[in-house]
């Protein structure tokens, strides 16, 4: 059986990965490929959006999110307006949706928005006619996480991942990124396993068509890729572990763990990395973490997702 077929992009929004059908992320990895090879010009500017306003509303610290959809914005010619926190009149007690149509009257051409609550992304998407990305929406989904990490494992393991073995290993429970990766990984074929303490990690996660491993060494020893997460304090209502020592001395990525992972296994992680809690440092740092490379990858698949949202606008997107 060959590769899944590229279909046609036509979402003005994308909010989740759970809706997608795997043609489509076939797509965004083409798109991204095509992107990816501009990035080494010495040129790297393209016309595609140019004359395009883009918001980016961050009402959530991030730096590798941020910064990327803003040079992949501005890669593409569009011009960039980024909007944080305690910058926006949403503090003031203006409503999201109020908020999001001031932006469109504005004659914004489209908003990239990072929010704490699950399902907002789509909600605006819904709410405003303008083509809204979720960069990241609660513990519900991070879709160009998932995108951009998915593009960095098919450089490594090969462009088919049916059959490679992923892991993801720590606080699942919480991350938006594991269930983006969930999605993404499974429509491509791959088998996930998700590993950590059984309170990060409960079992109806199987329900995804998932493994669950509570014990470190066979979730780590089966792996092509293993992805670690770090521990989300910012959304735990209750303590899930002892404490953080205890979850580094349990679960923790170090060299002697790093044995138990096939020898050309490589290391994953979508940032930003507690040293010495979910990794040590070394391994971090090492020829077998990729941490960086995503976070470079990051530019051109977030390049894919804003011009194929923008080209189901009406308006036409210069050529790439
Ligand atoms: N991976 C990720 O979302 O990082 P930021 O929070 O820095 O954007």
């Amino acid at each position: 059986m060959s590769l899944t077929a590229p279909l046609p992009w036509t979402r003005k929004d994308l909010t989740g990965i759970e809706d997608l059908e795997p043609g489509e992320l076939e797509t965004v990895f083409q798109h991204a490929e095509n992107f990816k090879g501009t990035l080494t010009r010495s040129n790297k500017k393209l016309p595609s959006l140019r004359g395009r306003t883009i918001v980016n509303l961050f009402m959530e610290p991030s730096t590798r999110t941020r910064i990327a959809f803003e040079i992949a914005a501005s890669r593409l010619s569009a011009d960039v307006i980024t909007i944080t926190g305690n910058a926006s009149s949403l503090v003031k007690g203006e409503s999201l949706r109020d908020t999001a149509m001031n932006i469109q009257a504005l004659n914004a051409d489209m908003i990239i928005m990072r929010h704490s609550a699950a399902g907002s992304a789509r909600y605006l998407g819904k709410t405003i006619d303008i083509p809204v990305v979720n960069a990241g929406d609660g513990a519900h989904e991070h879709p160009t996480q998932a995108l951009l990490d998915a593009f960095t494992l098919r450089e490594h393991l090969g462009k088919d991942l049916r059959g490679k073995k992923i892991t993801i290993l720590g606080d699942i429970l919480f991350s938006r990124v594991a269930r983006s990766n969930i999605w993404t990984l499974t429509k491509l074929g791959a088998e996930v396993t998700l590993a950590g303490p059984s309170t990060l990690v409960p079992r109806d996660f199987e329900k995804l068509g998932v493994k669950v491993s509570h014990e470190l060494k066979p979730a780590l020893a089966d792996a092509d890729a293993v992805m670690l997460l770090r521990i989300q304090h910012e959304r735990q209502t209750s303590t899930h572990f002892p404490s953080l020592g205890e979850y580094t001395s349990m679960f923790g990525l170090n060299k002697f763990r790093a044995g138990y992972l096939k020898k050309d296994a490589i290391i994953m992680h979508p940032g930003p990395i507690n040293r010495g809690v979910e990794i040590d440092s070394d391994l971090a740092d090492s020829k077998r973490s990729v941490i960086l490379e995503q976070v470079t990858n990051g530019i051109a698949v977030r390049m894919a997702v804003l011009y194929l949202c923008a080209a189901t606008t009406g308006q036409p997107t210069e050529d790439a």
